[in-house]
């Protein structure tokens, strides 16, 4: 029998992954569907039901739903729970299963590039839900946080979260500063970029070893990674994120193992 899988978010008419996914059923002979689903936030918990009443199999969760879903489930996964936040969700004997694959799909995207992460530094650019998500990931691997958010504010309220999770960080001005010179992983988690315009700042200056990651997807190379590429830096852009969280979830709804190639593949066709 046929399953069917969609994403639910508000925009959703750019999302990639119902390319994404529909390649990796395509390439394994998976006899499944996945849609995307416009649904505004007034609009949830009627989505939530009617996609449980039409037999879905499960489907991913984007802005701005991802906290607000939560008291429409049944139950979460530790992943889910450590988040406060869902990206997954799986119907399973009738249940509904929340799921956070975010942090561990940043994970696996960036760390074929670290010697490891215990110990060493990450600096967020931004504070708020994707920095959130990522600094949540990074203290659970051991790296030490030093926020920068426009609203120092923010910053500062993320800061005592990841000390409440066991964490150790900091917060400074949104500014370059003396952290350039001792930074191991950057990671630009504002929405500045995605409309084409400069970075606020110049990382003149910053450690050659640091691998600079923007998470924005579209366009491929931000400001700040080109400029990040002439500091001689390794650079990632979110392309391989939002990869492995979508890898991530189909493993978690269909076991075995995704077509890791075949989905990036099917992403990178999209953004041409
Ligand atoms: P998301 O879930 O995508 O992280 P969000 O929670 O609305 O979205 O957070 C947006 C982030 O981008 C915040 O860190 C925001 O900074 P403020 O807390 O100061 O608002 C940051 N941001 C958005 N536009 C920005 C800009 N022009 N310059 C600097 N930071 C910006």
């Amino acid at each position: 029998m046929e399953k069917h899988y969609a994403v639910i978010g508000d925009p959703i008419e750019h999302s990639l992954s119902p390319g994404m996914h529909n390649a990796g059923y395509a390439a394994l002979g998976v006899n499944a569907e996945y849609q995307r689903f416009h649904v505004k936030p007034g609009q949830l918990a009627e989505a939530v039901e009617g996609l449980c009443a039409l037999g879905y199999s499960g489907w991913n969760v984007t802005l701005p739903h991802k906290e607000h879903i939560i008291p429409l489930l049944d139950s979460l996964t530790p992943e889910a729970k450590r988040a406060g936040a869902v990206n997954t969700v799986k119907i399973h004997e009738g249940k509904r299963i929340g799921h956070n694959t975010d942090g561990a799909g940043f994970i696996r995207s960036v760390e074929g590039y670290l010697n490891g992460f215990k110990g060493k530094n990450a600096v967020l650019l931004g504070g708020g839900g994707a920095a959130k998500g990522i600094a949540l990931a990074l203290v659970e691997q051991g790296m030490n946080i030093h926020i920068l958010n426009r609203t120092r504010e923010k910053g500062i309220e993320l800061v005592e979260l990841i000390k409440h999770w066991g964490g150790t960080a900091t917060s400074g001005e949104f500014a370059p500063g003396d952290w350039l010179t001792d930074v191991d992983l950057l990671v630009q988690t504002t929405s500045v970029g995605l409309h084409d315009e400069p970075f606020p700042f110049s990382i003149k200056g910053i450690f050659s070893q640091t691998l600079v990651v923007d998470i924005i997807v579209n366009p491929k190379e931000t400001s700040l990674l080109k400029e990040a590429k002439k500091q001689g830096c390794r650079v990632l852009n979110g392309l391989d994120m939002l990869l492995y969280q979508g890898t991530l979830a189909w493993e978690f709804w269909l076991g075995g193992q995704a077509p890791v190639e075949e989905m990036r593949q099917a992403l990178k066709k999209q953004l041409l």
